[in-house]
């Protein structure tokens, strides 16, 4: 038998405290730690031996990248002695606050914008027993109107907003560089309020300035063509995409997205809504990871711009044997109605063997 990962289960705080802000203690679901899975066949897809691997963060407790600056932000909370926690959200960091609320023992209020929110990820606010506040508005309303709420002291804003949140994300990119013993070359992602790759650069910078990697990897941004204020260079009013934890018209943290942007020697352009979904049904029927359709973002953005058959390098230059990593943010059954949504019902049958065998039709 191998030797167990050790870190699984051990969460963020406490496999990377000397990186973090101070926390006495310690609010964990065990999250991060997360697979970083190597694709044959998206390396396939652009050949020239290079290596294609995806950061799995569906795979963090409460099923996205939030819970990794969810530890921080909410033991630094307790530690401050705050009343209650609360945020705006598309669903997944109102999911995570509302859990990570839970273990602490404090309460959580959740801004959203009314409709929007993807099934599972509600359900789990519900679950955990978080006041919803639903307001008719789109998630850059509710981040205003929290803004300000979290101005009275009892509060404590556990939006990206909150540098604990991006001290805690950043993790992500050390468990990378641990996993691949430096930094990869390119690296993909969905950005929506831009507060995850605001995260990466940081921690992607942190580790090279500290000597533990050689390289700082060409951060790679894909917005949703529909809700793109960062690639067009202005706030998008309403922002419109199937994507809905990207669905964001004025991100919080544009500046420091753009500097990740230029600093690295990156890029950032849209992709469609039928491209994401498109990159979504392939990921899960060729790799068998199932992920939410923001998530599907950075596979997409690698359809585009990687794969040969699409105009390879017109973003930016892949040279032959770059190691490329893609992070999915969620997991796909968060949002069961992006895909049944796309199929018609199923047929019943009668319980009997030859009909299934028909039925089966292999
Ligand atoms: N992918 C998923 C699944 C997300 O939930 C989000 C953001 C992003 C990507 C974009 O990350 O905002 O750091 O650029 N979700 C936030 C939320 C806005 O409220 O759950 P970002």
């Amino acid at each position: 038998m191998e030797a167990p990962n050790m870190n699984q289960g051990r969460g963020v705080i406490e496999r990377f405290r000397e990186f973090l802000p101070p926390c006495k203690t310690a609010v964990s679901l065990g999250e991060g730690s997360t697979p970083l899975i190597f694709s044959p066949k998206l390396s396939a897809q652009i050949g020239r031996s290079c290596e294609v691997f995806v950061k799995n963060e569906g795979m963090n407790p409460t099923g996205s990248f939030k819970d990794r600056g969810m530890t921080v932000a909410v033991s630094r909370a307790v530690d401050r002695g705050v009343r209650a926690l609360i945020c705006a959200s598309t669903g997944n960091t109102s999911a995570s606050a509302a859990a990570y609320a839970a273990r602490a023992g404090i309460p959580c209020a959740v801004v959203l914008p009314v409709g929007k929110i993807a099934t599972g990820k509600l359900v789990q606010a519900i679950a955990h027993g978080a006041k919803i506040v639903p307001v008719d508005g789109n998630f850059d309303d509710a981040l205003r109107i929290v803004r300000e709420l979290g101005e009275e002291k009892q509060f404590a804003i556990v939006n990206s907003i909150n540098p604990d949140r991006i001290a805690g994300q950043k993790t992500a990119a050390f468990e990378i560089i641990d996993d691949l013993g430096d930094a990869p070359d390119f690296h993909l992602l969905p950005v929506g309020n831009a507060g995850n790759i605001t995260a990466y650069w940081a921690g992607y910078r942190e580790l090279h300035e500290r000597g533990k990697s050689k390289k700082l990897p060409a951060m790679i941004g894909f917005q949703a063509s529909g809700a793109a204020p960062i690639v067009h260079n202005r706030v998008v009013e309403n922002p419109e995409t199937i994507a809905s934890a990207i669905r964001i018209g004025n991100p919080a943290s544009w500046k420091q997205a753009r500097a990740a942007l230029d600093e690295s020697k990156g890029a950032i352009d849209v992709v469609t809504d039928e491209e994401i979904l498109t990159a979504q049904s392939w990921l899960a029927q060729m790799e068998g990871i199932f992920v939410e359709p923001a998530s599907a973002a950075s596979i997409a953005g690698f359809f585009k711009y990687c794969a040969p058959q699409v105009g390879a390098g017109t973003l930016v230059q892949i040279p032959d044997g770059s190691r490329i990593v893609c992070t999915v943010t969620g997991h796909g059954l968060k949002d069961p109605d992006a895909i049944l949504s796309r199929v018609s019902p199923l047929e019943r049958i009668p319980p009997k063997i030859d009909k299934v065998r028909q039925a089966i039709g292999f």
